[in-house]
């Protein structure tokens, strides 16, 4: 159970008059008023969506914590630049670039693939390149999610044409089951086979990113 006292009338979108607000709601029935209010407002989900908690809030803490940990093992009197890349990526190297006692630096790229929706297009467009200069630093690109792999590979092949001293690859979630490349993931948050997930930084249409846990979505449910 985690607190969400007042979290209905914050993200309601100014419809609270749709919320009970209580003290304590537990996450799934604050995502549950949220697509509610959503739904209403915009009528942008033609069915209200069937969703389960993936991964909490403190799971994610946790699971944070531990790869901070490899991570200093591994970077040991190095300096590290962390590429992020937005926008999913905006929460998770906030909390990564915390935990690890590595000195590092940040910068964020934006590779984003056409089109909306629940499904990858499987076209890669670069929309904000690094502000920094990699070439002989150790660079970690920082994901929220690998699904097909190919942001990854177009980003890697980038990167690696600036000549960094290494590039490894750091990834929240590994979507196992529709992987088409062959980029290694040096670390890894939380593996799943498949699905479509929300929340902690991962959208459906620019929404719910701001969600503190991660939720599974049924597509059959979304218009
Ligand atoms: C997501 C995610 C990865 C990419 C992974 O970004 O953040 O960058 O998709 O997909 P792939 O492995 O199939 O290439 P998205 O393009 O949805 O942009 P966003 O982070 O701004 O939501």
């Amino acid at each position: 159970m985690v607190s969400h006292a007042n979290y209905s009338t914050v993200h309601s979108l100014g419809h609270t008059h749709l919320i009970e607000v209580s003290e304590k709601i537990d996450t799934e029935q604050a995502l549950c008023y949220r697509i509610h209010a959503d739904m209403t407002t915009y009528g942008h989900l033609m069915n209200q969506p069937n969703f389960s908690l993936l991964f909490s809030g403190q799971q994610i803490a946790e699971r944070v914590k531990e790869l901070a940990l490899q991570i200093d093992e591994d970077y040991q009197g190095r300096e590290l630049v962390m590429v992020a890349i937005l926008k999913g990526s905006f929460l998770f190297v906030a909390d990564l670039v915390r935990a690890v006692q590595t000195p590092t630096i940040v910068d964020f790229m934006r590779l984003a693939s056409y089109g909306s929706g629940i499904c990858s297009s499987g076209i890669v467009e670069i929309r904000k390149d690094l502000e920094i200069d990699i070439k002989g630093r150790d660079v970690l690109v920082v994901e929220d999610i690998i699904d097909t792999g190919q942001t990854l590979e177009t980003l890697r092949e980038k990167l690696l044409s600036r000549q960094p001293a290494s590039l490894k690859v750091c990834a929240l979630i590994d979507k196992t089951g529709s992987r088409s490349g062959k980029t290694p993931i040096d670390y890894v948050g939380f593996s799943m086979e498949k699905g479509f997930i929300i929340g902690y930084g991962l959208d459906l249409d620019e929404r719910y990113r701001d969600l503190p846990d991660i939720h599974l979505l049924d597509p059959n449910g979304i218009s």
